[in-house]
């Protein structure tokens, strides 16, 4: 495995709009595999494409549950509901953090790594995580649609 460069907000990359992914083959599996080692070594929850320089819709989330690291392919929120404000970080934006409103769940369409075609429920962290990366994959960062942003405190 090898570790990607994150790309930070004022990178064009993070705003262009993303393809399809189309070739399911063991090169996607790196990159999803790279990514994920990019992601944990950062200490993020989330990945998104955009944020390694991959104009794709691509992402993985580690939501701190039983299930480990997540893949999603060409994700889209099919539904959701409810309403939740809470704290959100991001490794393109490392300096800041904000108060973000999302819907509390969400139902997802997406395909694995070898292009099956899957649906999730999710709620809580996994239900924020998943709009914060699709967000990413728009082209949309959290400081776009934050109700308030404050500089992180860093921990030694
Ligand atoms: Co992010």
């Amino acid at each position: 495995m090898a570790l990607m460069e994150i790309y930070v907000a004022g990178n064009p990359v993070l705003r262009k709009e993303t393809e399809k992914v189309t070739t399911f083959d063991k090169k996607l599996g790196k990159l999803l595999d790279n990514m994920a080692a990019t992601m944990y070594h950062a200490d993020g929850c989330g990945l998104a494409g955009p944020q390694v320089g991959i104009a794709k819709k691509l992402l993985v989330i580690d939501a701190f549950d039983d299930k480990g690291i997540r893949e999603f392919i060409n994700p889209e929120i099919v539904e959701h509901s409810g309403d939740i404000v809470s704290t959100e970080g991001c490794l393109s934006v490392p300096d800041y953090e904000g108060e973000v409103r999302r819907a509390s769940e969400v139902i997802v369409e997406y395909q694995d790594r070898k292009g099956a075609k899957k649906e999730l429920k999710a709620e809580g962290l996994l239900a924020i995580a998943l709009q914060h990366e699709i967000d990413h994959l728009n082209g949309v960062l959290f400081i776009d649609k934050a109700i308030s942003i404050k500089p992180k405190v860093k921990e030694d």
